[in-house]
């Protein structure tokens, strides 16, 4: 994708979309410095500047597929609470946020719109909330430079048995991601093409069933319309 005009200061435009190339295409190690130093400027870059639907859009896929505005709900990744805000507006009133970078997650808490929010790295699900979730949602997250499909048994076990998964992943990682969720019982009923921003090409958005449980469902939607996402 190119087209963004930067800007002396490097915040508008350019600078955005430079941000998401670099964290595209960084090691994972790297997020937790990475997104410190993006977070007091990251919904601004991913809201007016790029105009991201994707975090808006996948919690409303959930909201679709579950009806139970009660039920408990973990986002995978959650940044500064874009998805979290999009769900509180649906009516999700139990729904806890885990994010590696502290700084990230204080804007989320700020907003008011998770349970409680949790530093932690999915890679590591013994410090992660046990649950069990009754679904999960995450944006952004399953990309290159960032969390890779070793963790999905790990997540799994934080779901109940029927619990619903709301996952936008990558291009670029589907395969790795959905032969794992394969080999771990997941039944795909849902593999939309869509776009995550405004004017954005069609990418996918995708959902599908697990079946660890028997009722268990995802979504997913990879976002490499960035210049190092690909
Ligand atoms: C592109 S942001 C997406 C944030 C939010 N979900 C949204 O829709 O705006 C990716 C997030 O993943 C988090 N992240 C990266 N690696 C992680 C890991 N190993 N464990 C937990 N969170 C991680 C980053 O800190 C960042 O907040």
């Amino acid at each position: 994708m190119t087209g963004a005009s930067g800007s002396a200061d490097g915040r508008a435009g350019g600078g955005a979309f430079d941000r998401v190339a670099r964290a595209r295409s960084a090691r994972p190690e790297d997020a937790a410095a990475l997104y410190r130093d993006w977070a007091a400027h990251y919904d601004a870059d991913l809201v007016e500047v790029l105009g991201i639907t994707g975090s808006s859009r996948i919690a409303e896929l959930l909201a679709e597929h579950l009806a139970d505005r009660a039920a408990s709900v973990v986002d995978l990744g959650c940044g500064t609470g874009l998805v979290g805000t999009r769900l509180r507006e649906l009516g999700f009133l139990t729904v806890d946020g885990v994010d590696i970078s502290p700084e990230m997650l204080a804007v989320a808490t700020a907003k008011g719109c998770y349970r409680r929010t949790v530093v932690g790295d999915l890679a590591d699900v013994a410090a992660l909330p046990r649950g069990p979730y009754s679904a999960s949602v995450s944006a952004g997250t399953f990309t290159t430079g960032h969390v890779g499909p070793g963790v999905v048994p790990g997540l799994l076990a934080l779901h109940s048995p029927s619990a619903w998964l709301a996952w936008v992943i990558a291009a670029p990682v589907w395969d790795s991601f959905r032969e794992v969720l394969d080999a771990n019982g997941v039944d795909t009923v849902r593999a939309d093409l869509e776009p995550i921003r405004r004017g954005g090409e069609p990418e996918f958005r995708n959902s599908g069933k697990l079946t660890t449980g028997p009722e268990s469902q995802f979504s997913r939607s990879p976002d490499s319309q960035f210049p190092g996402g690909e």
